[in-house]
């Protein structure tokens, strides 16, 4: 099977990009580093010619509302033609457990943007909703500090491995379509602010975390505590937190998590 994988230079993409070469499929990365930019078009026919399946993994290089919007909507756009254009099968695309629910913040509007042009597009689709990546928990509590302050809401989070996205999307990638959405997440739930709040402890970080109902989450503010969690039905992956820590340690200076 052949497969591009527009972002597969990215995080998640050049690990799905990985598994699939390790199962005998023909993964293409595809992103402006390898010379396609599916925001200007440039190489988007070329890497498309002869694809079976497309997998987007993708990010807006700003997480600001505004411009994740134009990115996820023009980039989406742009990809879904092309597809149809030379007969793509089956398009994969990354989206977030609960963009549905977090509408208030301009980031996860764009996500849901995105899907909702998958939907309307014609192309066979599958649409992956991951929760938060392990590897994102310290961008999470960097968003969330202001001098040695750490606001956060007490809301249920349950994060994952990247590698284990990369196995869902690889795995999804290859199967049929299901014209709908599939959601994956961790093995463990916790409190958001607990789980930082203890990460920090752990490693003599000196950022105290407060408990703030009202903290915006990447523009969202107050949110169900249920929010950030799949619901029934849910895949969940097999990497626990502290496994994840012990492997990530001798490469990373200071997981949180840790
Ligand atoms: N962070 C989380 O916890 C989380 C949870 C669930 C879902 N997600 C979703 O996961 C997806 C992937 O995230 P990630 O962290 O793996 O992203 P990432 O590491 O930031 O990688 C982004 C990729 O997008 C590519 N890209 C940027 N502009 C492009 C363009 N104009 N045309 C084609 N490719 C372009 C980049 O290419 P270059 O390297 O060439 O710039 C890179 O390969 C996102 O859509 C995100 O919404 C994230």
């Amino acid at each position: 099977m052949r497969v591009v994988v527009i972002g597969g230079t990215g995080l998640i993409g050049s690990k799905v990009v990985e598994r699939l070469g390790e199962h005998g499929h023909v993964a293409v990365a595809a992103s402006p580093e390898t010379g396609v930019d599916t925001i200007t078009g440039a190489g988007l026919a070329q890497a498309l010619d002869g694809a079976d399946v497309v997998v987007d993994v993708s990010n807006s290089p700003s997480l600001e509302g505004a411009a994740a919007l134009d990115f996820f909507t023009t980039s989406t756009e742009n990809l879904l033609a092309a597809e149809a254009a030379f007969g793509v099968r089956h398009h994969v695309a990354l989206s977030i457990v609960g963009t549905d629910r977090l509408t208030s913040g301009g980031y996860f509007r764009a996500k849901q943007a995105q899907e909702g042009l998958i939907r309307d597009s014609g192309v066979p689709y599958t649409i992956v909703r991951a929760t938060q990546f392990y590897e994102f928990l310290g961008r999470i509590t960097d968003a969330a500090t202001n001098g040695n302050t750490v606001r956060l809401q007490p809301v249920f989070i349950q994060p994952m491995a990247a590698d284990d996205v990369a196995k869902a999307v690889g795995r999804t990638a290859v199967g049929t379509p299901m014209n709908g959405t599939v959601e994956v997440a961790g093995p463990q739930r916790y409190r958001l602010d607990e789980l930082v709040r203890q990460a920090l402890g752990k490693r003599g970080d000196p950022r105290q975390v407060v408990t703030d109902p009202r903290a915006p989450y990447f523009g969202v503010s107050e949110m169900d505590e249920d929010a950030l969690v799949p619901g029934e039905g849910a895949i969940l992956a097999e990497t626990r937190l502290q496994e994840w820590v012990r492997a990530a340690a001798p490469r990373q200076s200071a997981p949180v998590g840790a």
